[in-house]
């Protein structure tokens, strides 16, 4: 399955390493970069190492996780490209989730102001939504994302294979960008997803749900690719989600990024029911399946002041004010929505008392 991107083509394969060859071919590179963490060099690089036979191949092995998304690990990418005479032709060739392919992305660049990357999404959140749509960067001093640039792979090269190996936990991760996709564009993807469990998934389904999310995602990058306006759409669940998240990091805990957008979705739906009347039965129906497919999270009221902090500080704010992306209904975003404090709390009382009863 092939879909067009905002400057770069995006393929779905159901075998392992099929149409790499032909990207390979078509783009000649000097030299391939092949960038990996110790998980994705173990369970995937194996898979498509024999296609790259007969390439000048580097790899470059970086640190997992969320704590390698530093200007150190960008430095370890430039010294490796330029120790190994990379020049403008050379490829850089990103096999892994999120992270890392935000990390080898804006690596690649800023060398030598832009090597061509293939993105080769090893997480079913990197293969729905961190692959596409040309978001790269790191983190600094704390803050999510906050060194970065918009510049699009040359290719995307989804093999839902690669998810035979991932946690229970990181595949529901990126099930809540799924959800969040059917909420903001089609009712039919939600039902389905909210009817079904990835593990469980045969593999052809699994696929085809993919390529349903990445036409969504897809949409709102090729109508919006700067995020002027719309594009603001796919910020769903990520206001309260980042706070969370930053929240969760504060007290040491770990809550998965797809697991904060989660958690984001039920309150921002809850936010679109009470201001704008968006349908109750989904809401029941979302409380329902993270209640029952998720982590409980707990967030007694004495922490949201914390979350009001973290809230405050979201770079999406206008003077001071909490911006949130709400819903009208499924399929009806509306982005720049304002909400006051008060009405936050209403919705946080609603969602962690019930995930509340749920632990107890
Ligand atoms: N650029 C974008 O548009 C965009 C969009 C959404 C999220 N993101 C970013 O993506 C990151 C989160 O990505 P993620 O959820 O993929 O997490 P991740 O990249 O941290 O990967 C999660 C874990 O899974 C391991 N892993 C990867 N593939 C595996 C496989 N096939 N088998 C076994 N283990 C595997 C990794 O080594 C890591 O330990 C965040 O930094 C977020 O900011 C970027």
């Amino acid at each position: 399955m092939q879909i067009n991107s905002f400057n770069s083509k995006i393929f779905i394969e159901t075998t392992v390493g099929s149409g790499l060859p032909e990207a390979l071919e078509s783009l000649a590179p000097s030299r391939i970069f092949v960038v990996t963490d110790e998980n994705t060099r173990l369970h995937c690089l194996p898979h498509i190492e024999e296609l790259l036979a007969g390439q000048k191949v580097h790899e470059t092995v970086i640190g997992q996780g969320e704590g390698s998304k530093t200007l150190e690990t960008i430095k370890q990418l430039w010294d490796s490209f330029h120790s190994q005479g990379a020049d403008r032709a050379a490829l850089v060739l990103a096999l892994g989730g999120g992270m890392l392919l935000d990390v080898a992305g804006f690596a690649a660049a800023t060398f030598k102001r832009g090597m061509p990357v293939i993105n080769i999404p090893t997480t079913l959140l990197s293969m729905v939504d961190a692959s596409v749509g040309g978001k790269t960067g790191i983190n600094f001093h704390g803050y999510k994302n906050h060194i970065g640039v918009f510049r699009a792979p040359y290719q995307v090269m989804i093999y839902p294979d690669f998810l035979k190996s991932l946690e229970r936990r990181q595949l529901y991760a990126g099930w809540a960008e799924m959800l969040k996709h059917g909420l903001i564009q089609s009712r039919r993807h939600f039902i389905r997803l909210v009817m079904s469990y990835p593990e469980q998934l045969p593999p052809g389904e699994m696929a085809h749900l993919i390529r349903d999310s990445v036409d969504i995602k897809n949409f709102f990058v090729t109508s919006d690719p700067y995020e002027g306006g719309l594009r603001k759409a796919l910020n769903l669940g990520h206001t309260i989600g980042h706070a969370l998240e930053s929240l969760a990091l504060e007290r040491g805990e770990t809550l998965l990024h797809g697991e904060a957008v989660a958690y984001g979705l039920l309150c921002e739906y809850g936010l679109s029911v009470h201001r704008l009347g968006a349908e109750s039965t989904i809401y029941s129906q979302l409380v329902d399946y993270i209640g029952r497919s998720y982590q409980p999270f707990s967030l007694p009221s004495g922490e949201w002041p914390l979350l009001k902090r973290y809230l405050q500080q979201d770079k999406k704010n206008v003077s001071n004010r909490i911006n949130f992306t709400l819903l009208q209904n499924v399929g009806q975003p509306l982005v720049d929505q304002y909400v006051e404090w008060e009405s936050i709390e209403e919705v946080l009382d609603e969602v962690f008392s019930q995930s509340r009863d749920r632990v107890e």
